[in-house]
């Protein structure tokens, strides 16, 4: 969470900063700020306040140039999101002026250890760095005074830092939380992901922990935290520019929406010869070798991973466990003789699973991350990685990844199995039938208006429709706000079944044959208790009067189509609303803390 961008250069820094922010806004938009170089007048100046980097820009004086400076856009994690709290922070005599994204665990430990007569501003931990950079700079070069507060932060840390003593350099560190160095023709620029460089450099180097970059002009040297020069690899960005614009789209998750057709035919595409799937040899073998798969996720991604475990087991028969990242971090079950761990993250730079890929790396077991970002810390880290190859995902609601993960998913089941069907040509069926249902978006508006009223509603389904369920609910409450659960259709009469009263909206998914009339008589019961229901089935489950009726699919990949309508749900509940749809309240797209 958290967005930092910071640049020196011979360029405008303030519009290359108010640009970068605006595109790593969906990091965390509770409040923005700025602080800014005037190379007219000599002066260091800071702008800062709640809301988003539009109001920021509007609070920003343009009339002076700057050439360098540093900018922040904030997910709150210590201290409510108002001005004060708002990012950059000042040390104690304003010498120094950070911008942070991360937790520091012993912030108050290190403010009684060693700040003890300094006085606070804010509530926030990233005040302390401030204050210890300063106290440090007393007695030593700044470069070390940096490394000797990193030496002594606990937690996680992106920090881009300047001193108003020394215009003409940069300085930056991390430790956990992501952070790149995008060099430009006139200037580079530190950035928490790709997103901000695109459009101003080709070339970027992801920094590793615990690493240190002092950037004066276009020099920049890298070291690790006693002080020694670090080796460094120089990439590539492949980002195409069109692809982070909305477009004549009102929202990106409208866009993203659309997009699902050519994401599948894409993912066709990269892993597929002809009709043969093509899996990198060694990801197969370390797939096929192990005797349990352990997948590892969080939100969106792990409701995939529940659908994949069911991949897996039914289509290749490798028994599969499907753990919350944050749970399986600190408390791992006991584990089979041969795992392999199955990271899923759209971002790869999810907190909660960077701390389970540190332990299981530490027992030394192998992993494998699915993402959607080659570059990311998930990525690296992992001993091998598969690409989803959905584009870039801009929306905090994830969908394009969610259909993404469940085709490369179905691909890697596949690939491990003595399965004969025509894989290629099922997913391509699939793509048809998304476009199909997208055909129908302004049908599924008017069952909206209609029926999403209230301020709570339900999906209900068994088997891998209630896997589907608890995507479709997560998608409706965290951009439309209406509290909604997704239920195994079975377990509502032990006990939810209270909540349903004259009106409650309860929506089944219904596509397996073997449950349909189960999960039909469990939609009769809160019926007569006065829910307002209705059904998305499948064609071949599908009974009259049924709301939404899709195309046929092979049976497991049903989710990547009834998550489709659940989709275009959410959204059209949240437009009616008048809600910020790509940018929901209390959220951030890449949860960067744990
Ligand atoms: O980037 P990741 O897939 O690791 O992110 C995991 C969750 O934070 C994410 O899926 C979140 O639940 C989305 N907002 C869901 O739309």
């Amino acid at each position: 969470m958290c967005g930092i961008v910071g640049y020196i250069g011979k360029e405008g820094a303030r519009e290359i900063i108010l640009r970068g922010l605006t595109r790593l806004e969906y990091r965390g938009y509770d409040s923005a700020g700025i602080a800014l170089f005037n190379n007219e007048e000599k002066t260091f100046n800071i702008y800062k306040d709640m809301g988003r980097v539009a109001h920021l820009e509007s609070i920003t004086d343009f009339s002076y140039p700057s050439k360098i400076g540093i900018g922040h856009t904030r997910w709150a994690t210590h201290g409510r999101p108002n001005q004060v709290n708002s990012h950059p922070h000042q040390s104690g005599n304003h010498r120094f002026f950070i911008v942070h994204n991360g937790v520091i665990d012993n912030y108050k430990e290190l403010k009684s250890d060693y700040l003890e007569f300094n006085t606070f501003d804010s509530d926030t931990d990233t005040e302390v760095i401030a204050h210890l950079i300063e106290k440090f700079s007393n007695e030593m070069s700044v470069n070390e005074a940096i490394r000797k507060t990193m030496s002594l932060l606990e937690g996680s840390y992106a920090l881009a830092i300047m001193d108003t003593e020394n215009s003409e350099q940069l300085y930056a560190c991390k430790n956990k939380s992501p952070l790149l160095i995008g060099i430009g023709e006139n200037g580079i620029i530190i950035s928490s992901d790709l997103m901000a460089l695109v459009g101003y450099s080709t070339k970027y180097i992801p920094l590793q922990d615990k690493s240190f970059v002092e950037i004066s002009g276009n020099q920049y040297v890298i070291y690790d935290v006693i002080g020694k020069q670090m080796e460094h690899d120089i990439k590539t960005i492949d980002i195409d520019y069109f692809n982070i614009e909305k477009g004549e789209y009102a929202h990106f998750m409208l866009k993203e929406i659309n997009e699902q057709p050519s994401v599948i035919r894409t993912i066709i595409s990269k892993y597929f010869d002809e009709d043969k799937v093509t899996l990198n040899g060694e990801i197969k073998k370390a797939l096929s070798v192990s005797d349990r798969l352990y997948i590892v996720a969080a939100g969106t991604s792990l409701n995939a991973g529940y659908i994949g475990k069911e991949m897996f087991e039914k289509m290749a028969g490798i028994p599969t466990e499907v753990h919350i990242a944050s749970e399986f971090a600190y408390n791992m079950p006991i584990l089979s003789s041969n795992p392999l761990f199955i990271f899923i993250s759209q971002s790869g730079e999810t907190a909660d699973l960077r701390a389970a890929l540190v332990n299981v790396k530490a027992k030394g077991y192998r992993s494998l991350t699915l993402t959607n970002v080659k570059t990311s810390t998930l990525a690296r880290e992992a001993d091998y990685y598969v690409e989803l190859h959905a584009g870039p995902e801009i929306a905090v609601a994830s969908t394009k990844a969610y259909t993404a993960n469940l085709a490369v998913l179905a691909i890697l089941a596949y690939g491990l199995s003595n399965q004969s069907f025509d894989l290629r040509n099922e997913l391509s069926k699939v793509a048809i039938s998304i476009e199909n249902i997208i055909d129908k978006h302004e049908y599924i508006e008017s069952l909206v208006k209609e029926s999403l009223t209230k301020r709570n509603c339900f999906y209900i389904g068994r088997g891998i429709d209630y896997y589907a369920c608890l995507e479709a609910s997560l998608k409706l409450k965290e951009i439309s706000y209406i509290q909604t659960e997704g239920f195994a259709a079975g377990e509502l009469k032990h006990g939810t079944i209270a909540l349903i009263e004259e009106g409650t909206p309860v929506i089944a998914i219904i596509s397996q044959r073997k449950t349909s009339k189960n999960t039909r008589s469990n939609l009769n019961e809160v019926k007569s208790r006065g829910a307002n229901t209705f059904v998305i089935s499948t064609r071949g489950v599908h009974e009259h009067g049924d709301q939404i009726v899709l195309d046929d699919v092979y049976e497991l990949f049903s989710p990547i189509l009834t998550i489709i309508p659940a989709q275009f749900i959410a959204y059209y509940a949240a437009l009616h609303r008048g809600y910020d749809i790509d940018k929901p309240r209390n959220l951030a797209k890449s949860v960067t803390v744990e």
